[in-house]
Parts: C-alpha cells; sequence; structure tokens
C-alpha cells in the first residue's frame, strides 16, 4: 500500500530554522502581521518575507492560498510557501490550507509554522490526502518515491499529538480506497481484493470470504450470474468491526465490480478503461472499516463487498436471462451492463438476513446517468429515512464531500414492470439513477433505514479535487467514518 506520512507536531524550535529542509510554511493573516517563527525566517531572508506580506501579491491572496517564495537566500529550504489566511481557521478553512501545502509538497519535506491556530489536525489530513500519489505500477525512480516528513511546529505539541492516531487512521483509510481504486483489473482480481481485505484481520477485523460454493448454497443468483462469465471467481467478504457491545450493527454494503466490460451487452472501446473503478464502493466500504478498526471506534459496524467481474464469454448471461435473487424475487435481465444492482440486491438481503442492522448504507458506482444528474461534485443520495439520511448528508458537509439528496417514489416502479418475471432490472433512460435505487430498494425490509449513494461521478475523477489528485478520490471515506463517530458511537 501507498505509504502514509505520519505527521509530527513539535515545540518551536527558532534555531532549526535556518538548517530545515524541503518546503517550509508560513501561515499570514490580513496585513501580514509576523509571529515568532516568522520574524527569524523574515531575519534569515533579509527582509524578503516581510517585502512580500507587504506587497500587493500577498493583498491579492484569496484564504488558503499561497505564494512559494524560491530557493531563499539564508535559508537551506527549498521553498517558503506563504498561506494567507482569515482571523481563525475553521475546519473548511485549515483543510484548505493543508490542501494547499500538500499540493506543492509532493513527497518532500515539509515543516508548517502553526503557532497556537486552531483545528490543524484538519490541516495535517488535508495536506497528507492531497500529496497522495499512486506510484505502484512505475519502474525506475517514480516507482521509490522519497517519502519526507511532515511536521508542524506549535505551541501547545501536546494537545495535538493525541490527534494524530486519529489523522492517520482516517489517513490510511482512505488511502486504502484509493489504492485499490486506482489498481488495473489485471492485478486487482476479485482474488486480489478479497486477500487485500483479508489482511485487514491484522488491525482486529473479523473477516471472512464468501466463495462462489457459499453464495450458491444461499441462493445468490443474481450476484452469481454477474460474474459466470469471468476466469475470476466471484466472491462476498464480510469484515466484521464489533466495538460497540450488544448494539445492532450499521451494515455497509459496497459494489465490487473489478471490471466492467458490460458483459453481452458490451460497452463502447473508448472510456472503457476507466471500469477498473467500478469496484469504488467496495474500495470505500473497505476504507472505511480500516479507519473503523485503527480508531477502534465504539460502535458495531459491519461491511460486505461483492466482488465479481464483468465479463462476456461463452458462459457470461444474456440479456433475456431470468434469474431469482436470494430474495426469492425472479429478475429479467434486459442488459448486462446494468450488472451493478444484481450484486448489491443479493448482498442486500444477506446483510438484512445475517446482521439485522440498525441501518444499511450502500456504496456503488452505478449509473451513468447519476454523472449526468450531478456531475463529478455531488454523489447522489436516496433514502427511506429522513432522519439517517440528514445524519449522513450533514457529515458529508462537515467533511466537504458532495452529497445531493434525489427522490425516490412508487410512480418510478412502473419502468420496472416485466411481462415474463417479477420485474426486470432497468427502467430505460428517463431517471435512470432514480431506477436504479428503486430497484435496490425492493431488497430492502420495510423497517430498514437505508441509504444508497450512486458514487459514479464521484470515486474517481480527471482533474484534481480538493483533497485528491487526479485519479481515486476516496470520497465518503470520511463522510461515513465521521456519521459513525456522530450517531453509533455513545
Ligand atoms: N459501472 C457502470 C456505471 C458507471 C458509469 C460508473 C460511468 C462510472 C462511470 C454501470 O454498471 C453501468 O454500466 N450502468 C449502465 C446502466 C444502464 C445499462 C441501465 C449505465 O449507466 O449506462
Ligand atoms: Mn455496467
Ligand atoms: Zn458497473
Amino acid at each position: 500500500m501507498t505509504d502514509v506520512t505520519r505527521p509530527d507536531f513539535t515545540a518551536l524550535d527558532l534555531d532549526a530554522i535556518a538548517g530545515l529542509t524541503g518546503r517550509i510554511a508560513v501561515l499570514a493573516g490580513e496585513g501580514g502581521s509576523m509571529d515568532k517563527a516568522a520574524r527569524r525566517i523574515n531575519r534569515l531572508m533579509k527582509g524578503a518575507l516581510a517585502r512580500f506580506l507587504d506587497s500587493e501579491a500577498f493583498a491579492k491572496l484569496e484564504e488558503g492560498e499561497a505564494v512559494s517564495l524560491g530557493w531563499p537566500a539564508g535559508l537551506a529550504a527549498e521553498a517558503v510557501d506563504v498561506v494567507k489566511i482569515g482571523k481563525r481557521l475553521t475546519p473548511d478553512a485549515a483543510r484548505k490550507v493543508g490542501a494547499t501545502l500538500g499540493a506543492k509538497r509532493g513527497t518532500g519535506d515539509v515543516t508548517v509554522f502553526a503557532g497556537s491556530q486552531k483545528n490543524l489536525d484538519a490541516l495535517a489530513l488535508a495536506l497528507i490526502l492531497r500529496s497522495y500519489s499512486f506510484t505502484a505500477h512505475k519502474s525506475g525512480e517514480a516507482a521509490t518515491p522519497k517519502t519526507g516528513a511532515v511536521t508542524l511546529m506549535v505551541n501547545q505539541p501536546e494537545a495535538w499529538s493525541p490527534l494524530v492516531d486519529e489523522v492517520m487512521a482516517v489517513a490510511e483509510g482512505v488511502t486504502m480506497t484509493r489504492d485499490l481504486v486506482n489498481a488495473p483489473a489485471n492485478v486487482l482480481t476479485t482474488t486480489e481484493f478479497a486477500a487485500r481485505a483479508s489482511e485487514l484481520k491484522d488491525m482486529g477485523l473479523k473477516i471472512e470470504v464468501l466463495d462462489e460454493a457459499a453464495l450458491d448454497a444461499l441462493g445468490m443468483r443474481a450476484l452469481l450470474a454477474v460474474g459466470q462469465g469471468s476466469e475470476s471467481p466471484s466472491s462476498v467478504v464480510v469484515m466484521e468491526w464489533a466495538g460497540g457491545g450488544e448494539e445492532a450493527p450499521l451494515a455497509l454494503v459496497g459494489k465490487g465490480v473489478v471490471f466492467d466490460t458490460g458483459g453481452i451487452s458490451i460497452k463502447p472501446a473508448a472510456g472503457m478503461e476507466d471500469m477498473t473503478m467500478d469496484m469504488g464502493g467496495a474500495g470505500v466500504v473497505t476504507g472505511v472499516m480500516k479507519t473503523v478498526a485503527m480508531r477502534k471506534a465504539r460502535a458495531n459496524v459491519v461491511g460486505l463487498i461483492g466482488l465479481v467481474e464483468n465479463m462476456p464469454d461463452g458462459k457470461a448471461q444474456r440479456p433475456g436471462d431470468i434469474v431469482t435473487t436470494m430474495k426469492g424475487d425472479t429478475v429479467e435481465v434486459i442488459n448486462t451492463d446494468a450488472e451493478g444492482r444484481m450484486v448489491l440486491c443479493d448482498v442486500l438481503w444477506y446483510a438484512q438476513e445475517r446482521f439485522k442492522p440498525a441501518g444499511i448504507v450502500d456504496l456503488a458506482t452505478l449509473t451513468g446517468a447519476c454523472v449526468i444528474a450531478l456531475g463529478h461534485e455531488n454523489a447522489g443520495v436516496f433514502s427511506n429515512d429522513d432522519s439517517f439520511c440528514k445524519a449522513f448528508l450533514k457529515a458529508a458537509e462537515s467533511e466537504e464531500e458532495g452529497a445531493w439528496r434525489m427522490p425516490l417514489g412508487p410512480a418510478y416502479d412502473k419502468q420496472l414492470e416485466s411481462a415474463k418475471a417479477d420485474f426486470k432490472h432497468v427502467g430505460g433512460r428517463p431517471a435512470g439513477a432514480i431506477t436504479a435505487a428503486q430497484f435496490l430498494q425492493r431488497f430492502i425490509k420495510d423497517d430498514v433505514p437505508w441509504i444508497h449513494l450512486d458514487i459514479a461521478g464521484v470515486a474517481d475523477v480527471k482533474q484534481a479535487t480538493a483533497l485528491a489528485p487526479k485519479g481515486a478520490t476516496g470520497w465518503g471515506v470520511r463522510a461515513l467514518n465521521r456519521l459513525i463517530a456522530e450517531t453509533c458511537e455513545h
């Protein structure tokens, strides 16, 4: 897995400044008044910092933006990053500063002079997340990037140091998700994914891998039908974290299509390579389970991921096939490219039968229609329970992970009517993200609070986002971790 740098909070050491390597960062407010560290840096730079803070260039900066003074005379550092800040470092503002510094850092050393600012844990997390890069398949020098140190020199290191474990738990979870989502499908097969999830038993999670024979015995014919055209065996991985005593768990369910060719309803060639990310839901579930275990959450959480590969071959399912789900409903397969819901329906049903969860959140890169509706800024949120949904939206907002509630309603059900089976699995082009959710809801028992997150637009993106370089974002790990902290732990 990609190494995650552990941030270090230490006391300000003025005499060390001249010799610090890598980048050093100064936070300065409107008007440019300097704290002790800045005054020392300014003196070493023979007044260049003060000149910059007096300049129009500094005045014009937005909060969270920085100008880098390169190869400064008087310092060993390669750059001084001067970040403009407002009066108070709110969590959002702290994240913005961290993201700015993370993007500049790459993987070198960085020392941030943060004095007595607030929300420095959020700053450190953002800095680490934004300096992620996926080098697992580079060769030569790029394969082993330097892993520099992240140091925050502060007035009260003893107040911040206890929070570092929590920062690391989240950073490691998000990084695991990104590594999984970025991995190509010839490497991250269903078997390899299950093996990587199984390694989490070292963190105190109970892991179980249900193989095809076990899934067949359970009657998960819809899930198995999706994987039957692939050489990689289908499986369901169950990850349990029991930190909360006797209470019913929160269940997280993820779509883990390690590659989606579309099957016999094959996708066009252009852009098909992006379908390595079609296990994004399972990636988020796995990352959250890692975070929850690393921070020893006082909650019961169970993660279930359905791992399949959607391939066309002689054994592949066909349009027109009728399959029987674990629940017992029969489904007419119209388009083998609408495979995600066929995987989820069986795993959702199994999760409820086995764990009697207090709530369920499923995550899936489910529909192109959701990308058309919301773009790459927001995931689609569907729910049968207003208060559960509100709690999630609040957690997502606190973490600045875009999430937008979409409607459900029985009127959409007529799009799923089938002449031959109990229903079909696709409802045509209108409201494609909603009819997919509507299909899933048929596998949710009446009294179970449920949220479906369609993350097709946010799991993997072509342009850098606030806290991620282009590629896998890890969207949802932080929001779900917060939801668990705020609603499951006491
Ligand atoms: N994995 C895709 C959805 C997807 C599209 C994810 C773009 C990420 C980016 C899903 O399995 C799929 O192919 N959905 C079809 C459903 C249709 C056949 C009803 C779609 O959205 O076109
Ligand atoms: Mn598909
Ligand atoms: Zn898919």
